[in-house]
């Protein structure tokens, strides 16, 4: 029995063909792009995967086929047969790769027909992104995002064969599984046949990498979905991937190469650029103290200048109070700015206010003085010692926050990202890498009243900070290491605890009991007193890094199907309710809090 395809099988995809295949005949499959109708001849944009390609029919080559074709309409899926011709003098596109040529179809199956599509299926369309993401199948039709999905293969290809090339055991991970603590919330699933009981799906597959070395396959690597519950945003999803990888025998170095040799082979596979290597290096101390932020982007200047020093003898009340309370005054130099509005000014100080920041005080240098609502409170030393340390020429516009130190570096951190792109100081096609290193171990959570660990807790700390463990953990240094590309967090990982003693030790100054640790990590202790070797490793955000590659801001944009703002697939509507029966089964009853 003959199949809906009859005699047509693809030959070329419509992106293929090219002027020396003039005269071949070919059969294309595709999507109707555009269907004109030229008085007598019809012409179709056919699309598919790889690009478009004009087909023609005209009732001199077949009226049958000419008939049919008039009842084509955008969407419309097709198999055409015809023979590629040179397009008429005059009739070239110089848009499209296949703009020379045109096919003359001798043969159309219309395989089915379309409703009219909520959105065009083009790029550069402003139709509203729930829209786009309830129709998210036609939505990937655009050339677009069928780029970004192709690339996002190409570079889990180039990181597939990268591993295998150099020894690594791509090895699979449970996702049902106990919590693992990432800092985030987990996603959980309960168990129908232990009443009460529930799964966590993995924040990253951490425990179980740690406990590969354990057993003994010294190179692993997976690209693996990680699952958190976290406030999302642009570059944040609940659920996401990672390249995710751990060696035993290693030092920082050594990872870092690892991560560097990824990174180089995708970017030659994916966008054809060599990158040198070895990255440059950043200790997070140094990244808060010039650009505010743990994940600078170094693309431009705009540094930050401490002026606590100067600002603490001020008669400028807000500003020595601050000092004296223990805070700091920061500021940067905006070159060249003066002529920025009042309106401007408000906007940034609104901006800098989302960061927590009381106020957003500013000077414009004039020839021989100061424009600004502070300058009356300095005297002729302080500025001096001003516009020495921040480098003022007439010209300049300059910014300051004063506050608790966290507050400081975060508002004026993100304003200067903000501020970059807003006086268009961002070189384009720039890939500026940095490893940010020597990291703190612990974070003190006011609220919480207790230290968390800033990566994981079983992150090692460096051997000559052990001894500050009981006295001063915040002075602890971690051995832990981010990868940042333009100003963008892209991987991070870490030399590992390996001795079950000192793990004890970490979770004793996370606050954790005794029993909480037997009973939440007592299989990591117990695995790590048998002859666990020293390891490391790190993980990619696999959707970030593609994200970069394709020049998106959003990784939305690099994900199939992905989650809104609040977490729901508006394609398959999820979550949803489950029916009475489900819950039953589970043993699980639902009681939504108001
Ligand atoms: P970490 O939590 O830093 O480390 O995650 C590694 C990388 O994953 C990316 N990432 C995300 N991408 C999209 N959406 C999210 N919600 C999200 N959260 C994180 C970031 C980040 O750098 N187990 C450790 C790694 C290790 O120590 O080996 C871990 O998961 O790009
Ligand atoms: P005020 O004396 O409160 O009117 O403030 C004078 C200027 O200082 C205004 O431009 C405020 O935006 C700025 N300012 C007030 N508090 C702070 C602060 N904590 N950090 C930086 N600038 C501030």
């Amino acid at each position: 029995m003959a199949d809906i395809l009859g005699s047509l099988r693809r030959t070329h995809y419509c992106n293929d063909l090219r002027a020396s295949d003039v005269g071949s005949e070919v059969i294309l499959m595709g999507w109707v792009q555009r269907r004109r109708d030229h008085g007598g001849v019809i012409f179709v944009d056919l699309r598919d995967r790889d690009g478009i390609t004009q087909i023609v029919f005209s009732p001199e080559i077949s009226e049958t086929v000419h008939a049919k074709a008039h009842s084509l309409r955008s969407e419309f899926v097709i198999g055409v047969k015809g023979r590629v011709e040179n397009r008429p003098d005059g009739m070239l596109n110089f848009n499209i790769a296949t703009g020379a040529i045109e096919v003359i179809i001798t043969e159309l199956s219309i395989f089915n027909e379309s409703k009219t599509p909520p959105f065009m299926i083009e790029d550069g369309i402003d139709a509203n992104e729930n829209i786009r993401l309830t129709y998210r199948h036609l939505d990937l039709r655009r050339p677009e995002l069928q780029k970004n999905i192709i690339m996002r293969h190409r570079v889990g290809r180039a990181v597939r064969e990268f591993m295998n090339e150099n020894g690594f055991l791509d090895i699979e991970t449970p996702f049902l599984t106990k919590s693992t603590p990432e800092g985030a919330r987990d996603y959980l699933v309960p168990s129908r046949v232990n009443p009460g009981q529930f799964y966590a799906l993995p924040q990253s597959p951490q425990l179980f990498k740690q406990l590969l070395m354990v057993s003994g396959f010294d190179r692993y690597y997976q690209i693996v979905r990680c699952f958190r519950d976290e406030d999302l945003r642009a570059d944040r999803q609940p659920e996401f991937s990672q390249i995710d990888l751990e060696m035993s025998f290693v030092g920082e170095s050594d990872v870092m190469a690892t991560g560097e040799g990824i990174t180089k082979k995708v970017f030659k596979d994916a966008l054809g650029i060599d990158l040198e290597t070895p990255f440059e290096h950043i200790t997070y101390a140094e990244a808060i103290s010039r650009f505010g932020l743990d994940k600078p982007d170094m693309r431009f200047g705009l540094e930050l200048k401490d002026l606590s020093d100067v600002a603490k003898n001020s008669s400028f009340k807000v500003f020595a109070d601050v000092v004296k309370k223990g805070g700091i005054v920061k500021a940067m130099n905006a070159k060249g700015c003066i002529d920025m509005s009042r309106k401007d000014i408000d906007d940034l100080t609104a901006f800098a206010a989302i960061y927590k920041a009381k106020g957003l005080a500013w000077i414009k240098v004039k020839e021989n003085e100061w424009q600004s609502p502070i300058a009356k409170f300095f005297t002729d030393d302080e500025k001096a010692e001003m516009a020495r340390i921040l480098d003022m020429q007439p010209g300049d516009l300059i910014f300051f926050v004063a506050d608790q130190i966290t507050v400081v570096n975060e508002a004026l951190g993100n304003l200067r990202n903000h501020l970059a792109k807003k006086l268009n100081l961002i070189p384009e096609n720039t890939f500026r890498f940095v490893w940010v290193t020597e990291f703190p171990l612990f974070e003190y959570d006011e609220h919480e009243k207790r230290y968390h660990s800033l990566h994981h807790p079983f992150t090692s700390p460096f051997e000559e900070d052990y001894a500050k463990l009981d006295s001063n953990p915040l002075d602890v240094r971690s051995r832990a290491y981010d990868l940042v590309l333009n100003g963008y967090e892209i991987g991070g990982g870490s030399i590992r605890i390996f001795d079950p003693e000192l793990q004890k030790k970490i979770f004793s100054v996370l606050g954790l009991k005794d029993e909480e640790v037997a009973e939440k990590f007592g299989f990591l202790t117990d695995a790590l007193s048998y002859g666990a070797p020293p390891h490391g490793g790190m993980a990619f955000g696999f959707d970030r890094l593609v994200m970069l590659l394709c020049g998106e801001t959003s990784i939305r944009d690099v994900i199939a199907f992905p989650k809104t703002q609040k977490a729901g697939c508006l394609l398959t509507s999820a979550p949803d309710k489950v029916s009475h029966a489900q819950l039953q089964e589970l043993s699980l009853r639902v009681v939504v809090q108001e």
